[in-house]
């Protein structure tokens, strides 16, 4: 079994959930002036190269900008508009960098679950670039934990950085998750809420794994999620489920 889990049971799902606009640096403040001890947020490369904060493989929900986001120069993804979409309040939120998203977590004292979120065939170049941006930017612990839906990623994470953590992030834990998750290194299983059984809670667990669920948005199901002994999960409402709320 792995030391006990040691950082926030409660995590601000792409910064602060569905308070501010996702992947902003607005998110990661809000989470911080509310208490949070930590954040979840997804990570991609722009055309350029450079790591940034973003969900979807392209730009047109998210931002005031169109088209794919591996496709664009990170100094035109900057100047677009990551709040407007949100609400007025946000107008002129940017799309933040990974390094100022980085250190503003270090600056706020806030631990980070780093997802490395490739666009597709950009799965190893994004987790590599990733992976040795954080090695820079978290010289202090509490060191970020990096996780990926995609093995390949996870793979290529290690190869640039094996002393940083890596959890295996899948929707449904499906037949093999172990032997992948072994293979790849991982200390943790991130998985959605919406499909985990008690009896898969337990087995994860068994297996050595810190358990964290995506994404729980009510205190009933957060409750139960705990009470079947997960470490973490990541929620959308943060004004629903506090920082201490397990
Ligand atoms: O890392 C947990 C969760 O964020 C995975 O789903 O689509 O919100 O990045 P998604
Ligand atoms: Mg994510």
């Amino acid at each position: 079994m792995h030391r006990p889990w040691p950082y926030p049971r409660v995590v601000g799902h792409r910064g602060a959930g569905t308070l501010t606009p996702e992947n902003t640096l607005a998110g990661i403040r809000k989470a911080a002036t509310m208490g949070f001890g930590g954040v979840e947020f997804d990570v991609m490369l722009s055309a350029d190269k450079v790591p940034l904060l973003i969900h979807d493989e392209t730009l047109d929900r998210t931002t005031s900008g169109r088209g794919s986001v591996a496709a664009t120069p990170y100094a035109r993804l900057a100047s677009l508009d990551a709040g407007a979409w949100f609400s007025p309040e946000y107008r002129g939120e940017r799309v933040p960098s990974f390094e100022e998203a980085g250190k503003l977590c270090a600056q706020l004292g806030l631990w980070a679950n780093v997802e490395i979120k490739p666009a597709r065939g950009f799965e190893r170049e994004t987790a590599a670039a990733v992976a040795k941006l954080a090695l820079e930017l978290w010289r202090a612990p509490p060191a970020p934990l990096l996780s990926s839906f995609e093995p390949v990623s996870l793979d290529a994470a290690r190869a640039a950085a094996p002393g940083l953590e890596r959890g295996y992030l899948t929707d449904r834990l499906a037949p093999g998750w172990d032997e992948t998750a072994r293979a790849l290194g991982c200390v943790s299983v991130h998985c959605n809420s919406r499909y985990l059984t008690e009896a898969q809670a337990d087995e994860v667990r068994s297996a050595g794994y810190w358990l964290l669920c995506y994404t729980v948005n009510e205190p009933a199901i957060a409750r139960r999620l705990f009470s079947w002994g997960i470490d973490a999960i990541f929620t959308d409402r943060l004004d629903l489920i506090p920082p201490d709320f397990a």
